[in-house]
């Protein structure tokens, strides 16, 4: 950053200022914040400073440290998330889902059946991708669905909060969820926002959403059929991102499958995982 543009900014943005909050946030969510991303963190903290009047980024550290520290941190950490998301994105792996992995559960999960199918969005986001699974899930099983659970967990507690009212831009929705899976689970809304999209009870109630940290305990009882945990990992460091995916396995059951996102890779626990397609994995045992 130039001098004149330093100049221009609305508060010092001082490098042991950034450098605090950057090792704060690698400390409590893994997430990996370079010089690069230095403008992009003024940026989205500059608002926090702003709705609380504090006068600089250091006096913000010297509040994150102090008695309000612990229930602004959530703030923080709200901020700084990035939440990029889509139906349906990388549609890969929702076709692997639907042709692959769906069928032959549709024998086992009967509408009477104990066998309950799991599966886990980790870094779930504001729920485009819970939702995208709970309409394949839905159309491939029928009623029978019902006895198919999905957990949706992210860090991030305003994006479950959108995710949890399950409503979207009536545009965006007409771009990216396919037509059929559109008229059959989803219904038109009009707000002071515009034109909407609402998931019917039928896909919500699908899913559970609940906050967690995925650096933090994990308190879910056993173990999941699937996992997605797509372009989450791509914000940790590497030593992070290796004990996560290690994590997951012992949240698997055996042969369960594990979905990443398309920039990356498990190359390095190629002893616990085999390579099914593109950034699918299933459990080597
Ligand atoms: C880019 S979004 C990915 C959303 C979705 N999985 C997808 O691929 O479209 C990454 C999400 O990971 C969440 N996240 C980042 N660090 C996390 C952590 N330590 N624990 C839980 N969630 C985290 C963020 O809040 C964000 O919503």
């Amino acid at each position: 950053m130039s001098e004149a543009a330093e100049r221009v900014r609305e508060y010092e943005w001082r490098d042991q200022d950034f450098k605090f909050l950057a090792g704060l946030l690698h400390e409590k969510t893994g997430i990996v914040l370079t010089e690069k991303k230095k403008e992009m963190m003024y940026g989205r903290l500059v608002r926090r400073l702003r709705a609380l009047s504090i006068p600089s980024f250091a006096d913000y550290c010297k509040y994150l440290q102090g008695s309000s520290g612990k229930k602004e941190l959530g703030f923080t950490l709200n901020a700084i998330t990035t939440n990029t998301t889509d139906f349906f994105r990388e549609k890969h792996h929702f076709e692997y889902l639907r042709d692959q992995i769906l069928p032959p559960v549709n024998k086992q999960v009967g509408l009477n059946s104990a066998h309950h199918f799991r599966i886990w969005s980790a870094g779930c986001s504001s729920g485009q991708e819970p939702y995208s699974i709970a309409m394949v899930m839905r159309n491939v099983l029928g009623p029978s669905a019902r006895n198919c659970k999905i957990l949706a967990t992210d860090l991030d507690s305003n994006m479950l909060a959108t995710a949890k009212f399950g409503q979207y831009d009536a545009e965006k929705c007409r771009e990216t969820i396919p037509r059929t899976y559109r008229a059959s689970y989803t219904q038109r809304v009009k707000d002071s926002e515009g034109d909407l999209v609402k998931m019917k009870d039928e896909v919500k109630n699908l899913i559970t959403y609940k906050q967690l940290n995925l650096l933090h305990d994990w308190p879910m009882k056993g173990k999941f059929d699937i996992i997605f945990c797509r372009n989450v990992m791509i914000y940790f460091d590497k030593e992070t991102q290796d004990k996560l995916v290690r994590r997951y396995a012992t949240y698997l059951k055996p042969s369960g499958i594990l979905f990443i996102g398309h920039s990356e890779s498990l190359l390095s626990v190629s002893d616990i995982y085999k390579c099914e397609g593109k950034t699918t994995y299933r459990l080597l045992r």
